[in-house]
């Protein structure tokens, strides 16, 4: 025991040369683990007499504590010099520029119909809206499609149920029912563009139970045949980006307008790849036609005093044309792989809202 004094002070040595907690951890292994210096010194003690035990014992303790304790304030210091280093390995450097992968992306619908209003709104027209739950009448009636016409049953119509009245609510099956809304709304001239959500039981590669159109309505003194081909052609060639895209006009048949044409714009399918803006096959776009004057009449507009066109055209459709895109069920899987590859940045789309008024009707 004589040599407590040494061993006590190089033990103490040790402890504040300890670079790191696991050294530390050695160090009091090798001093106070059960077969530790000062351990197996307290063992001795049971040999001894009474006497010496009870001088040496305490002498023991003191130096054991005095260990216990340098330990225990080393400990800590390392445990704080620790927790710096790793504050300053992992500070934020918050001048770096924000990460890439982040950026958002505009879906091709929502660019497609930033595209179609922003060409409108150079020509004049302004963007309305009405709601996607709507009466018969405005669907329907109004539009000149009565309660027997056939145009009912071909537009696969989602119905809600009946009513107190025993009338049945509808999901509109196109945009036409704002012509309608803004007719009673407002007074000649109108020149309003419709982009919205419509809805018809139907669903495959090319139909979608719910999908977009862009209505279009002119109303004026003298308004033409000539002023709705002109437009549309106008409309075709900036959209598809095609300055002598051949655009032709098919009759047809509507209920609500009268003459009634398809416009179709010119394509070729040589090579398996559809290329639109040449060749000798045509592409189906958009309905249109001068506004049926029974139509004007439901509106309270007098068809002798006012003429004018009407339009209509599939948002899906013309971006699966423009952009490429196969199937129309994903453009609503969400998923983030299909907007990486189809989405638009959204600094790459047109600045669309100066000089625009839009209104709900
Ligand atoms: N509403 C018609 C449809 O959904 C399109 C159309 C609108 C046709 C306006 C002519 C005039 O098919």
């Amino acid at each position: 025991m004589q040599n407590l004094d040494a061993i006590s002070s190089e033990i103490l040595s040790a402890v504040d040369a300890a670079e790191t907690i696991e050294a530390l951890e050695a160090v009091r292994i090798d001093a106070l683990g059960k077969k530790g210096r000062v351990s197996l010194m307290m063992r001795e003690l049971g040999g001894m007499d009474p006497e010496e035990r009870k001088a040496a014992g305490q002498a023991l303790n003191v130096v054991k504590d005095s260990i216990a304790a340098a330990i225990e304030t080393r400990q800590s210091d390392l445990s704080r010099a620790a927790l710096d280093a790793r504050l300053t390995a992992e500070a934020i450097d918050v001048s770096l520029p924000s990460r890439p992968e982040a950026e958002a992306r505009l879906h091709p619908l929502s660019r497609t119909i930033e595209e179609v209003v922003a060409i409108f709104a150079e020509m004049g027209f302004t963007v309305a809206e009405g709601p996607d739950i709507e009466s018969d009448y405005y669907n329907f009636t109004a539009l000149n499609i009565p309660e027997e016409h056939p145009a009912r049953q071909e537009h696969d119509t989602f119905y809600l149920p009946p009513d107190g009245d025993g009338r049945r609510k509808v999901l509109r099956t196109h945009t036409s029912p704002v012509q309608i809304r803004t007719m009673e709304a407002v007074e000649p001239p109108v020149r309003i563009i419709v982009p919205g959500r419509t809805y018809r039981s139907d669903h495959d590669a090319t139909h979608s139970p719910m999908f977009h159109q862009c209505e279009g309505l002119v109303i004026g003194d003298g308004i033409h045949m000539g002023h709705l081909k002109g437009c549309l052609i106008d409309f075709c060639r900036a959209f598809f980006g095609v300055d002598d895209l051949p655009v032709r006009f098919r009759p047809s048949y509507f209920p609500f307008t009268e003459p009634s044409a398809e416009v179709d714009i010119g394509c070729t399918r040589d090579g398996g790849g559809l290329k639109i803006g040449a060749g000798d096959d045509w592409l189906e776009i958009l309905g249109s036609g001068m506004v049926n004057p029974r139509v004007l009449a439901n509106c309270g507009y007098d068809p002798e005093k006012y003429q004018g066109f009407a339009f209509g055209m599939g948002i899906e459709r013309i971006a699966m044309l423009k952009y490429g895109i196969p199937d129309l069920r994903t453009f609503y899987d969400s998923d983030l792989r299909w907007m990486r590859h189809y989405g638009f940045l959204p600094f790459d789309a047109p600045s669309i809202h100066a000089g625009l008024v839009g209104g709900t009707v």
